[in-house]
């Protein structure tokens, strides 16, 4: 049976990939290694949690001495490491902290990743090549682009804020490992994802929830900066994907084709919102607020992924009004989820957000 280590499993992206490893891949054991910050919530794998594949383990990838004890306790056969800070807002009020999770944390895994799995033996190296550390990374680290044009797997690293820093430098530790101490490492740069689990602090689970309260809507600047959307589960099956058959020393991006300015985003949103609702065309919209720009605002992210696509098969499969439809359905469906959230230092902190504007 191999043994899988997820980091960031709690998390939005990490709990659809640890529902995704633990369903298909029933003879795998996956051990989800999660904090459980203000973004990690255990209810995010309810439906998969007694699942006898699947174990969860609390702790915090910044501790080294942990980390070790946890890979001398375990032989892993895999890291598919996603515990990050994510939030590019958070990211310009507490640079540090995404210094320490994102760069530490991810330099504390490779090391004990080349420890259990590169140190010579007297059978030789000892899984040398077998064993895979795939990092989750973003299309932030590329930077911004202008009007036209889009970021392929060699445009170069251009990142502009303390969270695209981190991230950067990350991705530069892991192609390091593989190029210093032949680690068997591949790293994946998505664009923006979207759907169930998204935590409210994200443009459009925060847009939602605001919908919802009839709270303002905060648009940052004039709402023209674009995004490329990608349904979260997509994002899973790529991972899975890479993981599974890419080549060592590798990188692929992962996008959609997707692209949308955040105004008109939130336009089609209002009126999914509307209908759910059942309220009058155009109320939900009313709500929405144009607020300071963030500092740095990247203004135009755009992936090719045609990489992915041509070498390992992988194709998004959700069309996005479909998919913004279903992520509406889900959070309607699921106000508990929403509301225990929300609730707590969720407030304290948009609190403070507001009065800042
Ligand atoms: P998230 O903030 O929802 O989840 C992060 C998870 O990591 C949480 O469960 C949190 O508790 C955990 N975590 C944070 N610090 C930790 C620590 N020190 N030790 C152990 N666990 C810790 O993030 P997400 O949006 O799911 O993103 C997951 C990964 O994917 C990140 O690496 C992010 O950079 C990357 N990514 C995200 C997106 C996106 O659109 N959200 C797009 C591309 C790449
Ligand atoms: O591109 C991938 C990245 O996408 C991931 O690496 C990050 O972890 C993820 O958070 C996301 O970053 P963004 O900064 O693009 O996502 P966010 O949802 O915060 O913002 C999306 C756009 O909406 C961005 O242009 C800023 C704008 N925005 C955001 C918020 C929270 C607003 O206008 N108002 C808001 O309240």
């Amino acid at each position: 049976m191999k043994k899988i280590l997820i980091t960031g499993g709690a998390g939005f992206i990490g709990s659809h990939v640890v529902r995704l490893f633990v369903t298909k891949y029933p003879n795998y054991q996956i051990i989800n290694l999660d904090k459980l910050t203000y973004a990690g919530n255990l209810n995010n794998l309810k439906d998969i949690e007694k699942k006898s594949n699947y174990t969860f383990v609390k702790g915090d990838i910044t501790d080294a001495g942990f980390i070790n004890e946890l890979f001398n306790l375990h032989t892993f056969d895999g890291v598919v490491h996603l515990a990050a800070e994510s939030h590019v807002d958070r990211s310009i009020s507490n640079p540090l902290e995404f210094v320490m999770t994102n760069v530490i944390g991810t330099v504390n895994l490779l090391n004990a990743a080349k420890t259990s799995w590169l140190t010579p033996s007297p059978l030789g190296r000892a899984g040398e090549g077998a064993h895979r550390f795939y990092h989750v990374s973003t299309d932030e680290v590329y930077g911004t682009l202008g009007e036209t044009g889009m970021f392929t797997e060699t445009t170069a690293y251009d990142p502009h804020s303390p969270y695209s820093a981190s991230k950067a430098s990350s991705d530069h530790f892991v192609r390091a490992y593989h190029d210093t101490y032949g680690l068997n490492a591949v790293i994946s740069n998505c664009s923006n994802n979207y759907g169930s689990h998204h935590f409210p602090e994200k443009l459009i689970p925060l847009s939602i929830h605001n919908i919802k309260n009839n709270k303002a809507i905060p648009i940052y600047g004039k709402g023209e900066n674009v995004r490329d959307w990608l349904w979260v589960e997509d994002h899973a099956r790529a991972i899975d994907t890479i993981y599974h058959q890419a080549k060592t020393g590798t990188t692929y991006n992962i996008g959609g084709h997707n692209e949308w300015t955040n105004i008109d985003l939130i336009q089609v949103l209002c009126k999914i919102m509307d209908k759910k609702l059942n309220r009058e065309e155009g109320e939900s919209a009313k709500l929405i607020t144009f607020v300071k720009d963030r500092a740095g605002h990247d203004l135009r992210y755009a992936i090719d992924s045609s990489k992915l696509q041509k070498e390992l098969g992988w194709v998004p499969s959700l069309q996005f009004e479909e998919g913004l439809e279903k992520t509406v359905d889900w959070y309607l469906e699921n106000e508990e989820w929403l509301n225990n959230v929300t609730s707590g230092d969720y407030l304290k902190y948009y609190e403070q957000q507001y009065t800042k504007r």
